[in-house]
């Protein structure tokens, strides 16, 4: 099955349930948009049938990639193995008379199954135009709902665990279905068991517990400001998301204008006495304290002052609205963007002394 071949448009088979396309073109399914292409590509639209898919000798034996929309990776080469596109839908709501375990909530909450192919925003304003609080803060996030949990996002004060009661994965060392629930998902920040195991695990399905009301969060990166210049004083969760969605818009370049992956660094989280002697010497420097009594320090600030905020090298550029977001002006290769990020980890390891980490998975970087 399925030799090497480069030289001849892709063909396309339907398995029912999935579609196999031999040497698919990845441009249009990474939000980077970096021309790259993967050996076999396999969209699939029913999760039951992935034991089946995985067991042909050639997907097998050969790596696999999953990938949701692609906002969270940088492809630096083609991949020579299968690559699984989730597509698959759905969702499942289940009223609950009580809160749920992670939520704090006044009121009655809901358990909600969802495909993991689901794109997030989508399945954020439809838990909002429900009734349902705690996604508000993470609308507008680019990405499918089973990449969520993996990197864990985040954004506003807010991070996605916190309402994860579970996850449904296929575990193909195991080769069965797993249910694996929040303590094992071991959630950090854009940080779980998933990226820890690479690999191991495909979501296939995820399971929230979302409550009808909640203290809501305000008090992160000007969103009490842009309640008030929205007129709101008493803000319900809608409110918060359309200030979230402003925010968002006003800060953040557009994946459908600009080819980006989002935050490309992670803050760094570094000793207490590290981030005091750094502040002491940068004041502007933004520092959160952590609960373990670490602290994290923003990688934006640290790469705007080390002057590579809206630089740009051929196509590939850092943004001139936020600069921790590597941007692709139009023909920018893997490695071209590859290389200007590992610039920009040198420059800022020049000047601060610490080492940034690229957030997205880079696939191919040695
Ligand atoms: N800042 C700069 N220069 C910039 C941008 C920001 O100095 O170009 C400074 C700001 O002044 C502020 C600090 O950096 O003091 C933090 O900025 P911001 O509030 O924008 O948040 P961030 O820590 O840079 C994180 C997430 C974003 C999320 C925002 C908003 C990470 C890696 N990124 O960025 O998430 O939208 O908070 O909550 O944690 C993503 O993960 O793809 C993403 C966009």
């Amino acid at each position: 099955m399925l030799p090497e071949r480069t030289d001849m448009p892709a063909e396309r088979v339907d398995m029912g349930g999935y579609t196999l396309i031999e040497n698919a073109s990845l441009a249009n399914r990474n939000t980077l948009r970096v021309a790259a292409r993967a050996k076999l590509l396999a969209e699939i639209r029913d999760a039951t049938k992935l034991p089946e898919l995985l067991d042909f000798p050639a997907v097998r034996n050969g790596r696999l990639l999953v990938l949701g929309e692609g906002s969270n990776m940088l492809f630096t080469g083609d991949f020579d193995g299968t690559v699984l596109a989730m597509e698959t839908r759905g969702v499942h709501a289940e009223a609950l008379a009580t809160s749920g375990v992670q939520v704090e909530s006044d009121g009655d909450s809901a358990r909600i199954a969802i495909a993991a192919g689901e794109r997030w925003d989508d399945f954020v304003r439809w838990t909002l135009g429900q009734g349902y609080a705690g996604l508000e803060n993470l609308i507008l996030i680019p990405g499918t709902v089973g990449a969520a949990p993996i990197q864990n996002i985040g954004a506003y004060g807010c991070e996605v665990a916190e309402f994860i009661e579970s996850v449904e994965a296929w575990d193909i060392r195991e080769r069965r279905v797993v249910t694996l629930d929040h303590a094992t998902c071991a959630f950090g920040y854009r940080d779980s068991l998933f990226k820890h195991e690479p690999g191991r695990y495909i979501v296939t399905a995820v399971r929230f517990v979302l409550p009808r009301s909640r203290p809501l969060r305000t008090d992160y990166a000007g969103i009490n400001e842009q309640l008030a210049r929205m007129g709101v004083d008493k803000p319900a969760p809608f409110h918060v998301a359309e200030a979230v969605v402003h925010l968002r818009t006003s800060k953040l370049p557009d994946p459908m204008v600009i080819g980006n992956a989002g935050s490309f660094f992670k803050n760094p989280i570094i000793d207490a006495a590290l981030a005091d002697a750094l502040k002491r010497e940068h004041p502007g420097l933004a520092v959160w304290p952590q609960p373990d009594g670490r602290c994290k320090i923003s990688a934006a600030w640290m790469i705007e002052a080390a002057g590579f905020k809206g630089v740009r090298e051929g196509d590939a550029g850092i943004s001139n609205r936020h600069a921790l977001v590597l941007v692709n002006h139009g023909k920018a290769s893997g490695p071209e963007l590859w290389a200007l990020a590992q610039r920009v980890i040198a420059g800022v390891e020049a000047k601060f002394g610490v080492r940034l980490e690229p957030e997205p998975v880079v696939i191919g970087a040695v």
